[in-house]
C-alpha cells in the first residue's frame, strides 16, 4: 500500500503501458504479488478431466468454407433435393470421399464475421437493422455470408472401443447441423450455450472419422453485435460408461464458525447393458495442492442404462475465502469407482465465501458490506470479434479491475466458460444472464445448462433471467411475465439454492417478472428506486445496468459530422454521466452497488450515430481496452489508493487564446491548477465529484496537483507535443507461452521526438510478424474505422492502436515490426519488439 504521506508521484502523460494504466499482469487487482501461477497460466476450466476420463481441445486443424443460406448449388448441395437427412450414413460432405482440398485452414476459436468487409446498409426496422452486427452482411438477405461449413478429419485409436465419445462445444453462433462420419447427429440453435453430442455409435475405430458442421448465421440472439461461427472451445471427450453426468458435479460450502462444511453432491450414468456398484471418493485440495477434506460416497447399484445420485460431505477446517481481494481456491477432486478400480472423474474448482443482499444495507461478502462497482460488457474485442483466444478474457477482467470495477453482468446471454474462469481466478463478481427470458423448453434448457454449468464459481453471486422484457415487465401480458418468471425462478433455486435470482427490469418494477424475483434490478430510471423501496422495504434492490454514458477515447468535442462524442459528459437520453448515476448508486445504504453500461466498447449498436459508427461509444474503454477518461472517474472513486487525471490532451494548435474545458478526476481533497508554472487557482473536491476550469490555450504544460491534508500527494501533467516521429511497441507481457493459443497484447504509439505520446496522431502502420508467432488481429478503438481487423496494418486513433499476436507451438521468439505505411517523406521511425515463447510445462491434451 502507497504511504501517500510521504510520497509524491508523478504520472506522465508518455502513453498507456509506459504510465502503467494498462495491465502488465504482475499485480493482483490488490496491488499484491500474485502468489504461484499467474491466472492466465492455468489450463482452461473445461479441462477438468481425471483419468480415465480425457478430454480433449478440438480447436485445431480445421477446414472452412462458405456454403449459402439460399442456393443450395452453393452450399455444396445441401438442400438441393429432398434427401438430405433421409438414409443415415449418406451425407457426402462429412465422408473422406468429399473433396475439400480448397477450403481454407484454420484453427477455432473463430469468428467469421469479424473477417467480413463492412457494408453500409440501414435497412430493416428499428431493431432489426445491420447495424446490430456492427454493419457486418449476416443474416438472410446476405445468405453467401451468413453460412459457414467447417470439416475436420481425425483418427482414433482401437482402444477407445468400449468407451463413451462425446463432442462438446462450449458455444458456437448459430444453428449448427453436425454430420459425422455421413451420418446425420444433431443440431443446436442457440448462440451461447454450451451442447453436446454423443458421437459412440457413429465413429470408426483404429480408422480416420471426418465431422462436417453447418453453421447458420441467418437469424441472431440479441441485438448487438454477436459474431458467427464455432467462437468458443470444442472438445472431444472420451468417458467409461460408467461416468459422471455432465454438469452434475456440485460443491456446496456452508461456512460454520471457522470450518467450511461442504454438501457434495453428483450424479454416476452407467450405460453398461448390465448393473454395476459404483462407490465415489471425493479429495478437497487447496491452491498449492494440499489436501484437506476427503470423502466417500457408499457404493449404490445403478441399473443398466440408469444413472444414480451421489451425495458426500466434508469440512475444511479454517478455510481461506474466496474474495476480489483475495480470490482463493479449492479444488473437489471426484472419482467414480466400481470394483477398486477408477472409472471416471473430474476436477470442480470451487470458493468458500457467503453472499448475502440485505434490503436495508446492500450486499454483503464474507459477513462484510461491499458495494457492487460493476460493469455489464459483450463477449467481442478488437480484431477478434468474438473469437476471444483465453488470455484475452485475462487481459480483459485485468483491465476493468485497474479502474476499480469488482464485478461484471454477462449481458445478455451465457458467458464463454474462460470468461467466468477468469472471475473466480481473479476475483471478479458476476452477475450470470441467460438469453431467452421463456419457460418454453428451449428458454429452461439455456437456464439449466448455465446454472448447472457455473454453479460452482464463487464469482457468481446472482443468476439473471432476462433483460428488459418490455412485454412481460407491465401491462397486458404481465400475468404471463409472473408466470414465465416464477417457473425460471423456481428452476433456479432448484438447481442452485444457494444464489439470489433477478433480471435487468426497464420500468418500475412492481408487477409482471417482478413479482417472482429473489432482489429487485432497476435499469436507468433513477427516479423509481426510493420509491419502490419506501414501499417494499423487504426487497433488496440494485442497479442492473446504469450510465449508458459515450464518449470517444481521446476526442473533446461531440461533432456528428465526424461521429464523435465528447468526453465530459457525452450521455444517451435514457441514460446518466458515471458521476450521475454514481453519486445515487453510490450514496444510499440500502443499494447493493450496480453495473455500468458498459465496461468496454463492443461492435454494434453505434449509439449515438449511425454510418460509418460500427461499434458503440458506451464503453469506459475502447474497444482494445485502452481507457477514456470516464474511466478515471471510476478509477477515483472505485479505488482506494490515490488517483488523479486531468484532461484533455494539450495539443490545441490554432486555438491560442480560446477557452479550453480543462477537467480533474481525483479522489483527493483538492487540486491546483497550473498553466506553464503559473498557478490557476485551487478547488476542493466534490466527494464523487470533479473539479474544471476554463483555460485560455496556451501550448506548454498543463498541470494538475492533488493535494491531501494540505500535502501534495500527485501531480499529472499534459505537454504540448512536437509531431510524431517515432513508432513505440510495447507488450503486455514479453515472455508467452508456446502452446497456439497463448497472446502477447501490443500496444502502438507514436511518439514526439521527446519520447511524448503524440494524443492526436493519426499515422497508418504496418506490421511485419515473424519467428514463432503470427498475428491474429488489429484494432484502434475508433468506433469510426472500417479498417481490417485482420489485416497487418492499422491506423493509430489519437495515437493508440493493439496489434494481438499468438504464439505457435514452437518456443523461441517472435519479433514484431512495426513501419509507417505508405509515408513518403520522412515517415515514422520504425519500431520493433521481441517476445519470447516458452516451452509449457504443461498443455491442453488435444486430438492430433
Ligand atoms: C439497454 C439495453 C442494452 C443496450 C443499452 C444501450 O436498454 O439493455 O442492451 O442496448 O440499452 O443504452
Amino acid at each position: 500500500m502507497v504511504d501517500i504521506t510521504r510520497r509524491t508521484f508523478v504520472i506522465s502523460s508518455l502513453g498507456l503501458v509506459g504510465a502503467g494504466l494498462l495491465p502488465r499482469f504482475v499485480l493482483a487487482s490488490n496491488g499484491k504479488a500474485m502468489a504461484g501461477s499467474p491466472p492466465w497460466a492455468f489450463p482452461p476450466q473445461s479441462t477438468t478431466a481425471l483419468a480415465p476420463r480425457e478430454q480433449l481441445l478440438l480447436d485445431f486443424g480445421w477446414q472452412f468454407a462458405f456454403g449459402n443460406g439460399d442456393d443450395p448449388s452453393k452450399d455444396f448441395n445441401f438442400g438441393f433435393n429432398q434427401s438430405d437427412f433421409s438414409k443415415t450414413g449418406t451425407f457426402k460432405i462429412a465422408t473422406a470421399q468429399f473433396d475439400a482440398g480448397n477450403w481454407r485452414k484454420l484453427n477455432l476459436p473463430h469468428d467469421w464475421a469479424v473477417e467480413l468487409p463492412f457494408v453500409h446498409d440501414d435497412k430493416g426496422d428499428e431493431d432489426n437493422r445491420m447495424t446490430s452486427h456492427g454493419y457486418k452482411p449476416l443474416g438472410r438477405r446476405y445468405p453467401a455470408t451468413s453460412v459457414g461449413w467447417y470439416r475436420r478429419a481425425f483418427t482414433l485409436p482401437q482402444s477407445d472401443r468400449g468407451r463413451r465419445i462425446w463432442i462438446e462445444f462450449d458455444g458456437a453462433m448459430r444453428d449448427i447441423m453436425l454430420f459425422v462420419n455421413g451420418c446425420y447427429i444433431g443440431r443446436h440453435d442457440d448462440g451461447y450455450t454450451s451442447f453436446r453430442f454423443d458421437l459412440t455409435d457413429f465413429l470408426n475405430y483404429g480408422d480416420e472419422n471426418v465431422i462436417a458442421i453447418r453453421v447458420d448465421a441467418s437469424f441472431g440472439d440479441g441485438w448487438f453485435y454477436e459474431g458467427a461461427g464455432i467462437y468458443r472451445h470444442v472438445w472431444l471427450t472420451k468417458t467409461d460408461p460408467v461416468h459422471l453426468g455432465k454438469w452434475e458435479s456440485v460443491v456446496r460450502p456452508t461456512v460454520q464458525g471457522d470450518a467450511a462444511a461442504l454438501d457434495l453432491a453428483t450424479v454416476v450414468e452407467n450405460e453398461h447393458e448390465y448393473p454395476v456398484n459404483a462407490s465415489l471418493e471425493w479429495t478437497i485440495v487447496d491452491a498449492t495442492g494440499r489436501t484437506v477434506a476427503q470423502a466417500t460416497s457408499a457404493a449404490q447399484a445403478i441399473a443398466p442404462k440408469a444413472s444414480m445420485d451421489y451425495h458426500a460431505s466434508a469440512n475444511i477446517q479454517h478455510p481461506v475465502l474466496w474474495s476480489p481481494d483475495e480470490p482463493n481456491l479449492y479444488t473437489a477432486q471426484v472419482k467414480v469407482l466400481v470394483d477398486g478400480s477408477v472409472r471416471d472423474g473430474e476436477h470442480i474448482p470451487f470458493g468458500v465465501r457467503t453472499a448475502r443482499f440485505d434490503p436495508d444495507h446492500g450486499f454483503f461478502l464474507n459477513g462484510k458490506p461491499l458495494k457492487i462497482q460493476g460493469t455489464c460488457n459483450h463477449q467481442d474485442h478488437a480484431g477478434v470479434g468474438a473469437a476471444l483466444p483465453d488470455r484475452l478474457q485475462a487481459f480483459r477482467i485485468a483491465v476493468l479491475q485497474s479502474m476499480g470495477c469488482n464485478a461484471v453482468r454477462t449481458s445478455h446471454n451465457m458467458p464463454t466458460p474462460e470468461w467466468v474462469q477468469a472471475c473466480d481466478r481473479m476475483g471478479m463478481l458476476m452477475m450470470c444472464e441467460t438469453r431467452q427470458m421463456s419457460s418454453n423448453p428451449s428458454g429452461m434448457e439455456q437456464l439449466e445448462t448455465m446454472v448447472k454449468r457455473y454453479r460452482n464459481s464463487p464469482s457468481i453471486i446472482i443468476w439473471s433471467i432476462g433483460n428488459e422484457e418490455w412485454k412481460l415487465q407491465k401491462g397486458d401480458m404481465a400475468p404471463q411475465g409472473k408466470r414465465i418468471a416464477t417457473a425460471m425462478v423456481e428452476r433456479c433455486h432448484e438447481l442452485d439454492p444457494t444464489r439470489v435470482v433477478s433480471a435487468a427490469v426497464n420500468g418500475d418494477n412492481e408487477q409482471g417478472v417482478s413479482d417472482a424475483l429473489d432482489i429487485i434490478g432497476f435499469n436507468y430510471h433513477t427516479d423509481f428506486p426510493d420509491d419502490f423501496h419506501k414501499k417494499h422495504p423487504t426487497r433488496a434492490v440494485f442497479g442492473s445496468e446504469t450510465s449508458s454514458a459515450i464518449s470517444t477515447r481521446g476526442e473533446y468535442t461531440s461533432d456528428k459530422s465526424k461521429n464523435t462524442v465528447n468526453s465530459y459528459d457525452g450521455v444517451v437520453d435514457w441514460g446518466q454521466t458515471p458521476e450521475q448515476w454514481w453519486t445515487f448508486y453510490g450514496t444510499r445504504e440500502w443499494l447493493a452497488g450496480g453495473f455500468a453500461w458498459t465496461g468496454f466498447d463492443y461492435r454494434g449498436e453505434p449509439t449515438p450515430y449511425g454510418w460509418p459508427s460500427i461499434s458503440s461509444q458506451f464503453g469506459i474503454v475502447d474497444t482494445c481496452g485502452f481507457p477514456k477518461d470516464y474511466f478515471y472517474y471510476y478509477k477515483a472513486w472505485w479505488r482506494k489508493e490515490p488517483s488523479l487525471h486531468v484532461f484533455p490532451h494539450w495539443n490545441w494548435h490554432g486555438k491560442e487564446g480560446q477557452d479550453i474545458s480543462v477537467w480533474v478526476y481525483t479522489n483527493l481533497d483538492e487540486v491546483e491548477l497550473l498553466l506553464n508554472g503559473k498557478s490557476l487557482g485551487s478547488k476542493k473536491v466534490p466527494h464523487l465529484g470533479h473539479v474544471e476550469w476554463k483555460v485560455a490555450y496556451a501550448p506548454g504544460v498543463i498541470e494538475a496537483r492533488g493535494l491531501r491534508g494540505g500535502q501534495t500527494v500527485l501531480v499529472e501533467k499534459r505537454e504540448t507535443t512536437g509531431p510524431a516521429q517515432k513508432i513505440r511497441l510495447t507488450a503486455d507481457r514479453r515472455q508467452i507461452t508456446a502452446d497456439g493459443q497463448d497472446l502477447a497484447i501490443i500496444t502502438a504509439e507514436a511518439l514526439d521526438d521527446h519520447g511524448r505520446l503524440v494524443p492526436t496522431a493519426d499515422n497508418k502502420l504496418a506490421f511485419r510478424i515473424s519467428g514463432k508467432g503470427q498475428l491474429i488481429g488489429v484494432g484502434n478503438g475508433n468506433p469510426n474505422c472500417l479498417e481490417s481487423d485482420k489485416e497487418p496494418k492499422r491506423s493509430l486513433f489519437n495515437g493508440l492502436a493493439q496489434v494481438i499476436i499468438q504464439a505457435t507451438d514452437d518456443a523461441g521468439q517472435v519479433l514484431i515490426e512495426a513501419v509507417e505505411d505508405g509515408a513518403t517523406t520522412q515517415p515514422l521511425r520504425p519500431a520493433s519488439l521481441a517476445i519470447t515463447t516458452k516451452k509449457p510445462a504443461t498443455k491442453a491434451p488435444r486430438v492430433a
